[in-house]
């Protein structure tokens, strides 16, 4: 069995044993509702990392106040399984009085540009709860690596910011989304879905899927991609747009144009039934040598070759 610890003494001796015999410690942050996406993440961290820790915390600071807090599913002994799976060395699960003693703070990570815009601008403060928390975990565990889903992309990225900026001692990795068989990225909110709202989901996965497929193909404009993902998504009736953006893929500004030496992205927030679902893709690389023949090719294509 993995030893479930709830407090920060405990969580913090147990590290310092692994230490104390050599052992390089890695950490995956968690809300719990296991699934595959989130053994995928345990299971990459076993491989780097001689000891892992998995915290298991619902945090109350990264949730609206509309939001699903009170109903996100709670699976603590189907997560013990998906921890053994993924080979997990002890647990963390600490209570919202552990976390937040005082029942606030007055001190928090802010990471602006990059935390008030898409995800950030439909769930203000979001992000500020999501840093304050990771930043909290990363202090109490002190691991050597920490592992994030690209699922949740610009998450990540504000996670790699706040390590950068703050000159934290951890390698920050990410993980590609783990998929249905239909595309749909795995997701503990997927559970909100029912039978048919579960079928429609899979638009989101497909709507990218014809953006990577149109950028493949030679589109360049960001307005056009855009307009393929709404359109797209817009042919599910189900599927109500939070937004469908295409963004560069270190700054998560807009872009006019795929290609030159910036990685674009796609990203997606959609509401199903109840369910708020996101995902992403990044858009093929468009090489200067692709650009340039681009340019030089007349209207109509190129004859006589
Ligand atoms: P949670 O949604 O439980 O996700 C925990 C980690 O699993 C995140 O890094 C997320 O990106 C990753 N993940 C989720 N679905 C995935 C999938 N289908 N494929 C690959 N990775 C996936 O994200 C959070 O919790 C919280 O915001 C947290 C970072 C724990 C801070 O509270």
């Amino acid at each position: 069995m993995i030893p479930v610890v709830a407090t920060i003494e405990e969580i913090r001796q147990s590290v310092r044993n692994a230490r104390s015999n050599g052992r390089t410690v890695g950490l995956v942050p968690t809300m719990g509702a296991l699934h595959e996406g989130h053994v995928r993440l345990i299971r990459a961290c076993r491989e780097a990392a001689d000891f892992v820790v998995v915290s298991i915390f619902v945090n109350p600071t990264q949730f609206g106040p509309h939001e699903d807090y009170s109903r996100y599913p709670r699976t603590l002994d189907d997560d013990l399984r998906r921890c053994s799976e993924g080979g997990t060395s002890v647990i963390f699960a600490p209570t919202v009085e552990a976390m937040y003693p005082t029942g606030s703070l007055s001190t928090y990570v802010e990471v602006p540009g990059l935390s008030d815009i898409l995800e950030g601008a439909s769930r203000p403060g979001h992000f500020r709860g999501v840093a304050t928390v990771v930043l909290k975990l990363l202090n109490i565990v002190g691991p050597d690596l920490a592992y994030f889903g690209e699922k949740d992309f610009q998450q990540l990225l504000v996670i790699r910011r706040m390590a950068a900026d703050l000159d934290l001692p951890v390698v920050i990795r990410g993980v590609p989304t783990v998929r249905e068989a239909d595309g749909l990225a795995m997701s503990s909110r997927n559970r909100y879905l029912g039978p048919e709202e579960r079928k429609a989901a899979a638009v989101l996965s497909g709507a990218l899927r014809e953006a990577v497929a149109a950028v493949s193909a030679g589109e360049r404009s960001t307005g056009r991609v855009r307009q393929i993902l709404r359109s797209r998504i817009e042919s599910e009736y189900r599927a109500r747009i939070d937004y469908a953006e295409v963004a560069d893929a270190t700054t998560l500004q807009p872009l006019d144009e795929v290609g030159g030496n910036r990685r674009a992205v796609a990203l997606l927030a959609v509401r199903v039934g109840p369910a708020r679902l996101i995902d992403n893709a990044l858009l093929p690389e468009v090489s200067d040598a692709d650009q340039v023949a681009e340019k030089q090719t007349p209207p109509g294509g190129r004859h006589g070759e």
